[in-house]
């Protein structure tokens, strides 16, 4: 059972998920001020990081999204105090965790849960941590992750429920090269790392800004971390980790649904806190498409006056276009007249949602990992169903477009990364609602 928290049984009658629905007529310019929030990726890391210190960290800039209160909920459980200073800022205090053994039941169902492991491995050298689950788009192994661990001498096994066990006499240093360029795995290896006996060196890292987050969120408690953005990173192990206080990034997948969102529904609109860089390739994309973007030095305004234009995308590991704007792109790509070309090379099984998006009369065709969209400048609105995260956001985007009333179901997944989604685009003139599905009832009691 989990500790430090209320407890609420919740008796379900009927099989009816809990599903609320988006309702939103589309066709309006979208013009004003819009405050992007924490990077998702860097919290869901930097988090469960916490429980490496000695001592509280103030974590700043912290989005108000459902992962990031299943990942405290998760620390909650195993013995963290987390206090919430105010809605985007909260003190961390992981001493009250003993036992390297994360609760099964939460993490199951959450990719970044993969970072408890690295965290435990660092401060146990042991750690329990069930196969994390997430957004379903392809084979999500963790081969490199454990690559790593077994290069610092830990040993793995994984249970037939699911539960990876990792365990060393010590951690030492290593000299690591992955085989393929992994966040998760590179992030994941820093964690282990920093309190290990000498010298970690990953290469072919992953690049991206959250990576770097995490390596500056780290040296801020007394790690020793070099190179972190580029295709090495050193490690030297520390003996201890002390408390910090630290403000994480700006969500760059957040600032690029909101530029797609404006380009697609037309409009003028500022995004306020963004690290105009980490956007480059986003901003490069939207350029080509005919949409004005004009950089600040911690915001961008985006102008979409006129009609957008094809062109071709193909997504990378940072600094080349991010995986996570492909379904917001795609769909974008769709207003435009004449043929585009969106190649997926991160993940394999990425396109899944394109069969919600022909429902809005667009002309895609999907072949292994490339869609071919032939655009005709326009969208009819549909119902539709969010098949993940992104693909959710690309939805709305979709929807916005579209003159008439769209609605998009299974919402839970685009509130796991957007902050107060609803609130935000309302602010800049959109006609979006969050109402109950009429024809998906909960009828639960709790008691
Ligand atoms: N891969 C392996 N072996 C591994 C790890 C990864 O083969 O051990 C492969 C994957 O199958 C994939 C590629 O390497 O084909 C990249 O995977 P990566 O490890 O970089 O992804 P991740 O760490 O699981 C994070 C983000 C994803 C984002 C990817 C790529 C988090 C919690 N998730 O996932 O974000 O798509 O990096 O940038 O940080 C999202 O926010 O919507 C999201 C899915």
């Amino acid at each position: 059972m989990c500790r430090g928290l209320p407890v609420l049984k919740l008796i379900i009658i009927g099989v009816f998920p809990d599903m609320d629905k988006f309702v939103i007529k589309g066709g309006k310019k979208l013009l004003g001020e819009v405050t992007i929030s924490g990077a998702k990726n860097a919290a869901v890391a930097i988090i469960p990081a916490v429980i490496l210190s000695d001592g509280v960290c103030r974590l700043e800039n912290i989005p108000n999204i459902s992962d990031v209160t299943l990942i405290a909920k998760i620390l909650q459980c195993m013995g963290a105090d987390i206090k919430r200073i105010n809605k985007s800022t909260l003190d961390i205090d992981c001493r009250g965790i003993v036992k390297p053994v994360a609760p099964y039941d939460l993490v199951k169902d959450m990719r970044a849960s993969y970072y408890l492991l690295g965290a435990l491995l660092g401060k146990f050298s042991e750690a329990s941590v069930a196969f994390p689950g997430g957004c379903d788009f392809g084979k999500r192994p963790i081969d490199q992750h454990l690559k790593g661990f077994s290069a610092m001498g830990a040993v793995h096994s994984i249970t037939e429920g699911g539960i990876v066990n990792v365990k060393a006499d010590y951690l030492k240093g290593a000299h690591i090269y992955l085989d393929v360029v992994s966040v998760g795995a590179t992030m994941n290896i820093m964690l282990a790392a920093v309190k290990a006996h000498g010298t970690t060196i990953i290469e072919n890292a992953a690049k991206e800004p959250h990576i770097v987050d995490l390596a500056n969120f780290l040296n801020s408690m007394g790690a020793n971390i070099k190179g972190a953005g580029t295709d090495t990173i050193k490690i030297n192990g520390v003996k201890e980790l002390k408390g910090t206080t630290y403000s994480i990034i700006p969500d760059q997948i957040e600032a690029g649904t909101y530029m797609a969102a404006t380009a697609a529904a037309g409009g003028n609109v500022l995004l306020k806190n963004v690290t105009p860089e980490h956007l480059e390739s986003i901003t490069a994309k939207m350029r080509e498409m005919n949409v004005t973007v004009i950089e600040y030095d911690d915001s961008v305004r985006v102008i979409r006056e006129k009609p957008i234009l094809p062109c071709n995308v193909t997504t990378m590991p940072h600094p080349g276009f991010p995986t996570d704007m492909q379904p917001q792109i795609s769909v974008l790509l769709t207003l435009a007249k004449g043929l585009s070309i969106v190649t997926e090379s991160v993940w394999d099984n990425r396109f899944r949602y394109i069969n919600e998006i022909r429902r809005m009369g667009a002309d895609i065709t999907v072949n292994d990992k490339t869609a071919t969209i032939n655009g005709n400048g326009v969208l009819i609105p549909a119902p539709m169903r969010a098949t993940d995260l992104r693909a959710g956001a690309a939805m709305i985007v979709a929807a916005l477009a579209a003159n008439g009333t769209s609605f998009i179901e299974d919402i839970d997944y685009i509130q796991r990364g957007y902050e107060d989604i609803v609130g935000k685009l309302q602010a800049i003139g959109a006609d979006i609602e969050r109402v109950p599905s009429s024809d998906n009832e909960t009828i639960s009691v709790a008691i």
